[in-house]
């Protein structure tokens, strides 16, 4: 188990160069396997998902080659469509291969994803989508078995416009017989980055980004050479660290435009927020003041992954704050966690009211998901002494180094590994909750 001793205190200033994008990294190389001819991938961030999807790739006979965040993929080899229990259970988003497995062998077999830290995570909008497409589809014994010999293009009105079922539909259309067309989609910037990957490797594709997207099926694609987008939620994560600690962090390489709502926000907060081209600056003036109401809803809403982060902003902002959490049930495990470090919040139901306190202090906490992890550390950053984030490995599955990241900002952050004899012993001790 990763552990994080953030010590805190100093005002995070420089500039950063952010990471290629996760959430659309991992569509993309699900992608992969539509297209019997090598694929380069640029910006493919080095992180614990993206290499669990490589695996799974791997497992499925594809050949791939990394060269830090340079990727060849090469699916001519690919011959399986059956994916791997245990790194499908780690990696629940490799569902989105459902869709490109079962176009490219017409079946695919995949074992149920399950729920998570943030919620159950239902699959009903993406296995309806194959439906429509004519898959068969068969859940039994923890594992949804799919055959299409013959996939037919079709109209599929998405109930909520899911991220990863517009994805999966995306994928399993692209080779399928006529049009598709979702409705409902999600706009989320993530899907425009693989309609220009489909469209970069000769597939049809359009309109993403608005709720109605329109694919029309082709025998095969081709090799092309793409760069993945920028992550947009670690931008703003980092632009967090500035406006927490005190400090001036500009994060450079990235997509102003995809987190337009939470400069708002930090503008409202009193930071100076100014964007140049590819890279946006945020300084502090202070003590950031609370925010009235921000609710998280889909693109282009305010996101909910970085709910969490904006939560850790507002426990020391100066007044009280609302924050609705609208698209996961499940999704303010940090609340408590930021209470041990001395921060005021009452939950109802989807509700957070938080009243901002002038410091936190350090504390014991564990990160029980990703973004929520990164929250921590961005209160152990504006905290008086240190604080132990147990279970940091969950921060690593998203952020690309974030504790080098952080150091190189003027920030300390000190990685060690615990055993599970360590922590058994730190229990005993009754440093630890039993
Ligand atoms: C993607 O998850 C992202 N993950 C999530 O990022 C992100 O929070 C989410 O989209 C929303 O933006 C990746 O892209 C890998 P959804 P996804 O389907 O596709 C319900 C992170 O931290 N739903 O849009 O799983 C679901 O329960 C992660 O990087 C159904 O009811 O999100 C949830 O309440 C966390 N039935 C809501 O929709 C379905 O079939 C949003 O889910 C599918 C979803």
């Amino acid at each position: 188990m990763s552990l994080w001793v953030v010590r805190g205190g100093s005002a995070l200033s420089g500039t950063v160069s952010v990471q290629g994008s996760k959430n659309a990294a991992l569509p993309i190389l699900a992608a992969a396997l539509l297209v019997e001819e090598p694929i380069e991938l640029l910006n493919v961030p080095v992180i614990r998902d993206t290499e669990n999807m490589l695996k799974i790739l791997r497992s499925l006979g594809c050949t791939v080659k990394r060269e830090g965040t340079a990727l060849i993929v090469d699916s001519r080899t690919a011959t399986g469509f059956t994916l791997p229990t245990a790194l499908s259970g780690e990696l629940r988003s490799s569902i989105f291969l459902l869709g490109s497995v079962l176009a490219r062998f017409h079946a695919a077999d995949a074992p149920y994803p399950g729920g998570c830290e943030i919620g159950n995570r239902p699959i009903d909008l993406h296995l309806n989508g194959l439906k429509r497409l004519h898959a068969r589809i068969e859940e039994s014994g923890g594992r949804i078995r799919c055959t299409g010999d013959d996939l037919k293009g079709a109209a599929v009105d998405l109930g909520y416009p899911s991220v990863g079922a517009t994805e999966n539909i995306m994928l399993a259309a692209c080779r399928a017989d006529g049009t598709t067309t979702i409705r409902n989609a999600a706009c989320e910037p993530e899907i425009v980055d693989l309609q220009q990957f489909l469209c970069a490797c000769g597939f049809c594709v359009q309109g993403a980004g608005t709720p109605t997207v329109v694919i029309e099926g082709v025998k095969k694609g081709h090799g092309a050479s793409y760069r993945v987008m920028p992550d947009r939620i670690v931008t703003g994560t980092y632009l967090l660290l500035g406006a927490i600690t005190g400090g001036d962090v500009t994060v450079t390489d990235t997509q102003p435009e995809t987190v337009d709502t939470l400069l708002s926000r930090l503008s409202e907060c009193g930071c100076l927020v100014t964007v140049h081209g590819d890279s946006v600056r945020v300084r502090s003036s202070g003590r950031p003041r609370a925010v009235g109401f921000t609710e998280t809803r889909p693109y282009p809403g305010f996101p909910t992954d970085l709910q969490p982060q904006l939560f850790a902003l507002l426990s020391v902002a100066d007044g009280t704050s609302v924050l609705t959490e609208n698209v996961f049930e499940n999704r303010f495990r940090h609340a408590q966690e930021l209470k041990k470090m001395g921060a005021q919040n009452r939950i109802l139901d989807r509700t957070a009211i938080i009243t901002g306190v002038e410091r936190l202090h350090g504390a014991e906490v564990t990160a029980h998901d990703l973004r929520g992890g990164a929250a921590l550390a961005l209160a152990g950053l504006a905290a008086e002494g240190d604080t132990r984030i147990r279970h940091a490995e969950r921060i690593e599955r998203g952020y690309e180094r974030m504790d080098s990241v952080i150091n190189a900002l003027g920030g300390s952050i000190t990685r060690k590994e615990e055993s599970i004899g360590e922590e058994k012993e730190r229990r005993r001790t009754g440093e630890l909750p039993v």
